[in-house]
């Protein structure tokens, strides 16, 4: 399975749009080495849109910018292989991408061939300037075959943001993750909009070698970046950061990691949500009805996501703005029996809360989140 788990890595797009280059990247995938973040399992060096030249090779081929990426680019996937990296790269249904470069509608086979020629692990592909009156799903299709018979495993991730339900059709068109909205913003809007008020059917679809893809990640953009708005705080970015892990989303770093904080990569690295993350079970959150009649239970969400080894992680959202001293989660609400004793750990601080039955209650800041573990110890 090339997907068993939901793919890490990072994604040019954010920080650097159409400004993206050679050196960028390179510097990105040295960072992922040197902050760690390779281990914590981030391998993906992903190249967005506007890396193409203006037009194919006379042969038919894409080619690359011969400003940005002068040694082309396969040297430079050999570059980020040899750093223990994978490299990925841009393409779009239609026939130009959204920045008005060369895409692939049409070309579907010549260039997957490229792709793999020049040792393309990954491969989004996106949504603009399809032909009217074309199938989306089709072209997907078309793609996903291609791909297979390029000679090389390639990880294919579909961003049609979700406007044709692509979890309804991705797995069997081959791809293994796809994108469930719109573009991300750094700013608190754009988190509840893209991570809790559209978290609907799509949950149940998503699963080992087939994700729900929520987009990728604006922690430590910081309000500068290609996708800068009003910036989130450091406690809007743990609630993204836990949501997207409860989700079992891809996580593609956004943020340009030469200048990341160490903040910004202790949450990227944090074990514990990694974990939640990773979990070879592959199920997404879903929200469960609130334990009390509070009238803004609404923006009080709590998610669950069954683990593989039988505990459960659960993230208690507080969307409000107001700080809460309790916020509690009722075992019968989790769907637990409430006589069955749960050791709870606090993901985030990485502590024991000891052990509990019936119910527990946490503090929860404005615009924060608790991830807790319950694990089931010996019966009552
Ligand atoms: C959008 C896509 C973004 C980015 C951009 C590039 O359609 O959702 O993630 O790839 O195009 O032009």
């Amino acid at each position: 399975m090339l997907a068993a788990r939901p793919p890490l890595g990072w994604n040019s797009w954010n920080t650097f749009g159409a400004d993206v280059n050679e050196t960028v990247v390179l510097e990105a995938a040295e960072a992922l080495v040197r902050t760690g973040l390779r281990e914590s399992g981030y391998l993906y060096v992903v190249i967005d849109d506007v890396w193409q030249a203006d037009t194919r090779t006379t042969g038919g081929e894409l080619q690359a910018d011969p400003d940005k990426f002068p040694r082309g680019i396969g040297p430079l996937a050999q570059d980020i292989h040899a750093m223990g990296l994978q490299f990925g790269i841009y393409t779009c249904a239609g026939t130009h991408t959204c920045a008005d470069r060369v895409a692939s509608y049409g070309h579907e086979w010549e260039d997957a061939r490229t792709f793999a020629g020049w040792g393309v692990d990954f491969l989004k592909v996106d949504f603009c300037n399809v032909p009217p009156g074309v199938d989306g799903p089709m072209l997907y299709h078309r793609m996903g075959q291609a791909l297979r018979e390029s000679g090389r495993e390639i990880v294919f991730s579909a961003c049609e943001w979700g406007i044709q339900q692509p979890w309804k059709w991705g797995r069997a068109a081959g791809c293994h993750l796809w994108r469930t909205t719109g573009d991300i913003g750094d700013g608190w809007e754009s988190i509840l909009r893209i991570g809790f008020r559209n978290v609907a059917d799509w949950a149940a679809y998503g699963g080992p070698n087939g994700w729900n893809d929520l987009d990728m990640l604006v922690v430590g953009i910081r309000g500068g970046g290609n996708v800068g708005q009003d910036h989130c705080t450091d406690a809007e970015y743990r609630v993204h950061f836990a949501q997207w892990c409860l989700q079992a989303s891809p996580l593609m770093i956004g943020c340009d990691l030469r200048q990341a904080t160490a903040g910004d990569i202790a949450l990227l690295g944090h074990a514990g949500l990694l974990e939640i993350n990773q979990d070879p079970l592959g199920v997404s959150a879903r929200r469960i009805a609130p334990a009390e009649d509070l009238w803004d239970w609404a923006d009080l969400p709590v998610y669950r996501k069954p683990m593989a080894d039988g505990s459960l992680a659960i993230g208690i959202f507080n969307l409000t703005e107001r700080d809460r001293k309790f916020l509690s989660v009722a075992w019968e609400t989790l769907g637990l029996r409430p006589d069955q004793p749960y050791r709870v750990t606090d993901v985030i601080a990485g502590q024991p809360l000891g052990t509990h039955r019936g119910s527990i209650a946490v503090p929860v800041a404005a615009h924060d989140v608790a991830v807790l573990r319950l694990f089931p110890v010996a019966g009552p």
